[in-house]
């Protein structure tokens, strides 16, 4: 794509997807395939073995860092294999700053893999600069964070963050899983690298695991690209083809969830079994100022706690219809769970161990009015 500053929706649906100039195949073709034939020895037409490079794989990364707008991309098997890519850009002795309120895979990867072999880490509230001040070392290369952070959706200002971590010599990852590139920029606030689940709302619709990493740091990019490549956890051609589908309808997609997790949001505040609801979206949400500056919009995730704690908690999980008790999240289809048992059962115990009356919803694409019918139901069986 050239010329035009062509807008988001537009980007989405064309940046690195060019018609098949064999073919003229309008939609990027699925490359199944391991190697490539070799014109001769050492001569090749850009592609060896797919672990090192995929053209399905690369329309995927040219998109998907477009919408970043990062110089580079990298896809990974998973979003953690993604996130293990970044961590091992450090050595031993490192130490990492992340969110008291990541995900739990997250600090699970940090703490039970990289800890073991020599980095560091402490959690700590992001939304409180004098807490991140007093977690930083002399060795802290990384600052990880996550907004809106998972489950209680904090705002954290990756602007601020990003500028802290500079000063000191750190770089700032920024996990853009629970707002896509369509809500959120972070490379534009300050970031130096950005990382993605896009098993969550890029992919779409619950049918693909992947990973992703993008950053305009050509360093930091030329190593990720040889741990992508000597490590191999890389995404399959069709799972790459997947979430390129899924990213052409991320805008209407994104926009869909916004309106009805405000719709949901609202028809919890005023139920009496709900204790707190925590969606940005809210003025009365302490980070609504700071996600009005930083995101186009809210999000489509909504937790609530009960006032019944942890029996009414468990009792509205299993209590839905239309929203399907699961783990994962930002598919078409609602979900709930109760993340102190399920997304988050790896940090029970852990300083980031989450209150147990908390209900996690992930607002789907269903009709607003029957989301909301389907939440009161079993509201009002608690
Ligand atoms: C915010 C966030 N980051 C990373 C991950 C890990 O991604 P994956 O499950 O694709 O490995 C998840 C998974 O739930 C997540 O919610």
């Amino acid at each position: 794509m050239t010329g035009r500053d062509w807008g988001f929706e537009t980007r989405a649906i064309h940046a690195g997807q060019e018609p098949d100039p064999a073919t003229g195949a309008v939609v990027t073709p699925v490359h199944l395939t391991s190697t490539y034939a070799q014109d001769a020895v050492g001569q090749h037409r850009g592609y060896e073995y797919s672990r090192t490079g995929n053209p399905t794989r690369h329309a995927l990364e040219r998109c998907l860092a477009d919408l970043e707008g990062a110089a580079h991309g990298l896809a990974f098997s998973s979003g953690l294999a993604a996130e293990d890519a970044v961590l091992r850009l450090l050595a031993p002795g490192d130490h990492v700053v992340l969110s008291i309120d990541a995900y739990g895979g997250t600090y699970r990867l940090a703490t039970r893999v990289h800890e073991p072999a020599g980095l560091r880490t402490t959690a700590t509230d992001l939304t409180d600069l004098d807490a991140v001040a007093a977690a930083w070392s002399e060795r802290t290369a990384l600052l990880w964070v996550e907004t809106p952070t998972n489950p209680r959706l904090d705002i954290v200002d990756i602007e601020r963050l990003a500028a802290f971590a500079r000063e000191r010599g750190a770089r700032c990852v920024v996990d853009n899983t629970f707002a896509t590139p369509y809500l959120q920029q972070p490379l534009a606030l300050g970031a130096d690298i950005v990382v993605h689940s896009t098993t969550k709302y890029l992919g779409g619709h619950s049918d693909v695991v992947g990973g992703f990493v993008a950053t305009s740091d050509d360093a930091i990019a030329e190593r990720l690209a040889f741990l992508q490549n000597a490590v191999g956890a890389v995404p399959g051609p069709l799972d790459c083809y997947l979430v390129l589908r899924g990213i052409k309808t991320l805008a209407v997609r994104m926009d869909r969830h916004c309106e009805n997790a405000r719709a949901v949001a609202a028809a919890l505040e005023a139920h009496p079994a709900v204790e707190r609801v925590l969606w940005p979206g809210l003025e009365r949400h302490p980070g609504h100022a700071l996600a009005t500056r930083q995101m186009r919009d809210y999000g489509g995730m909504v937790s609530f706690t009960l006032a019944g704690g942890e029996q009414a908690a468990l009792a509205v999980a299993g209590g839905t219809e239309l929203f399907t008790l699961a783990e994962s999240l930002g598919a078409v289809e609602s979900l709930i769970e109760h993340p102190g048992r399920m997304t988050h059962a790896s940090v029970a115990g852990s300083p980031g161990a989450v209150d147990p009356a908390l209900v996690r919803l992930s607002v789907g694409l269903e009709r607003a009015d029957d989301l909301v019918a389907d939440l009161l139901q079993a509201l009002d069986a608690v």
